[in-house]
């Protein structure tokens, strides 16, 4: 009787290990909390026959998926085994009224120094689906992240046919060097930075790179069957097109929020975005393989990684000789480099569920409006020094001409506790100061100025936003990614935004909601949220190198009047400067 109950219990412990892989999980009237650690530690890891020291978390790369049902709370301890300060954030969660556990390094907090530990805790609301969770300080998250998969609640269901499986399939980027290396040599030359070796799918290059065959992803899958692939694209600087050969995707959900199911054989996803697939498997196909593949859409003026990386979807047992038959396979065909008309249909093709179960709630009216440019400019070249950006400036990048400086302590401790003095300023202008032709000829002045800028807002306020690229240095598109909300994108549209006749083809009932938009290259986004969270919340170009050269700024979101409207005070380990 003992060994039988004994055996119930491996089983129990053993069925729950495998969807919530390192979890522990206590529960107390019915709400249930996920315990996870994350340990970081200097570890070796060998990719394209180049071994180097780098960050990992649990020994692992990329990092332990986070496991959670919407409602939950997860509790994360973080410790620093690592020389490196770090901090972690967990993209895309709300963090509604728990500011303090959003990660971004001196803006929410000050980063977890070596040796020391902090608890995030926050509860999962209202969202179900993928995010990722990343370092998110100087270029850190080149090797610390992971999938953050939020299942419906116990007994809801998908609105969709139940899959078979469900697969994470992470995008990265490999860097035969050390990245802090190759971003800090760009910051001091002003060049761009060194551009990757590889890309990555859950960390493994594939079969087109030299010294990479036995680093291939591979999909075992069953004939007949449907498969959710959660797609998360956590390269650095890369927007990437993907297609798994002979097969097409049915499109369910973007950022954690359903979407209305739409087919493709192509999919475009910007890095901090996530996208939930169906693959549906052919009917008769025992034993056969098919590559899949990824590589870049880029359309600026620089220089950037053109390689492939590709895994192999298998049909049936995986055979000894299927290693070097992926080699022959036939690789999907892709967009062009530049394909933005690609790129502009598909985006247009997302939009919410918006049904009376999941309902897009997009604000009708608006109380606050702003119109930022984004793009790359210049900074002066230092005395004594020779820079290589352009003409022997240093790279920079801006909204609305503002290059964000980070400050030295973290904004949300200095707002909350009344010191904003010689940290921040709260005159962030919602129009560019010198209007310009922003998609032709830039002009001659394109310097960018320095600050540490925030935008306040009341609790509640609803905020129209214009993102308008410029060519200044080249149209490129640009991955906005808002922490501690979602936003709907109403609108978009190629060249100058154009006040008078744009709006009136606004989506206000349907448009998709997520955290990260693509703003098109030479195009604009329009986005609107409701200022509902309390906190400080960081925006920024979801490339990191435009991010390390200033595209950031921050929004400050007053507390409102009724107690469940204010952000509470800090926990007592949260980290000093
Ligand atoms: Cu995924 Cu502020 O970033």
């Amino acid at each position: 009787m003992a060994a039988y109950l004994c055996m119930v219990a491996i089983f129990i412990i053993g069925s729950f290990s495998w969807v919530f892989p390192e979890a522990a999980a206590s529960a107390s009237h019915g709400a249930v909390t996920r315990h996870y650690n994350l340990n970081i530690r200097l570890q070796k890891v060998t990719r394209l026959c180049h071994t180097k020291s780098m960050l990992t978390v649990n020994g692992k790369f990329p990092g332990p998926r986070i496991v959670a049902r919407e409602g939950d709370r997860v509790v994360v301890k973080v410790v620093n085994h690592s020389p490196n300060n770090v901090s972690i954030h967990w993209h895309g969660i709300r963090q509604l009224r728990s500011g303090w556990y959003d990660g971004p390094a001196y803006i929410t907090q000050c980063p977890i120094q070596s040796g020391r530990s902090y608890v995030y805790n926050f509860t999962i609301t209202g969202q179900r689906g993928t995010l990722l969770w990343h370092a998110h300080i100087s270029w850190l998250r080149a090797t610390i992240y992971g999938p953050i998969v939020i299942l419906p609640k116990l007994n809801a269901s998908y609105p969709f046919p139940k899959p078979h499986k469900e697969v994470p399939i992470l995008f990265g980027e490999w860097w035969n060097a050390d990245t802090e290396a190759v971003i800090n040599q760009s910051l001091q030359t002003g060049a761009g930075p060194n551009v990757s070796d590889a890309y990555t799918i859950n960390g493994l290059p594939g079969p087109l790179y030299n010294c990479s065959a036995n680093e291939t992803f591979k999909l075992n899958v069953k004939p007949g069957k449907t498969y959710l692939l959660r797609l998360i694209n956590a390269a650095l600087n890369d927007e990437l097109f993907f297609r798994i050969a002979n097969h097409t995707l049915t499109v369910v959900e973007a950022d954690a929020v359903y979407v209305k199911p739409f087919q493709t054989d192509v999919l475009l996803i910007a890095p901090g975005q996530t996208t939930n697939v169906l693959l549906k498997t052919h009917p008769n196909a025992t034993s056969a393989s098919f590559l899949m593949a990824a590589r870049p859409y880029f359309t600026g003026m620089g220089t950037f990684d053109n390689t492939t990386v590709a895994g192999v979807l298998q049909y049936g047992k995986p055979s000894m000789t299927s290693l070097n038959v992926s080699i022959g396979l036939p690789l999907p065909a892709l967009p062009p480099i530049n394909g933005t008309a690609f790129v502009a249909n598909f985006s247009g093709q997302f939009r919410s569920l918006a049904n009376s179960q999941f309902p897009a709630n997009v604000p009708q009216t608006v109380d606050k409006r702003f119109f930022f440019t984004v793009g790359l400019g210049s900074s002066p070249c230092p005395k004594n020094q020779t820079c290589q950006g352009p003409n022997g400036t240093k790279f920079a990048a801006s909204l609305n001409n503002i290059s964000f400086a980070l400050p030295k302590t973290a904004l949300l401790q200095s707002y909350f506790f009344g010191k904003s003095n010689g940290i921040y300023t709260t005159d962030f202008p919602s129009t560019p100061l010198n209007p310009f032709n922003y998609t032709g000829t830039p002009p001659n002045n394109t310097m960018v100025a320095n600050g540490t800028k925030v935008v306040v807002l009341p609790f509640n306020t609803t905020v129209e936003l214009v993102v308008q690229d410029t060519s200044i240095l080249g149209a490129e598109s640009h991955p906005l990614h808002l922490h501690g909300y979602n936003f709907f994108v109403v609108g978009q549209g190629p060249g100058n935004f154009d006040p008078s006749k744009d709006p009136a083809k606004f989506n206000l009932v349907d448009p998709v909601e997520r955290n990260t938009v693509g703003v098109p290259s030479g195009g604009w986004v329009a986005i609107r949220f409701r200022a509902d969270n309390p906190g400080v919340w960081f925006m920024h170009c979801h490339f990191e190198v435009h991010m390390s050269w200033g595209l950031r700024m921050a929004w400050i979101v007053l507390d409102g009047t009724l107690p469940n409207q204010k952000l509470p005070p800090p926990p007592s380990d949260l980290p000093d400067c």
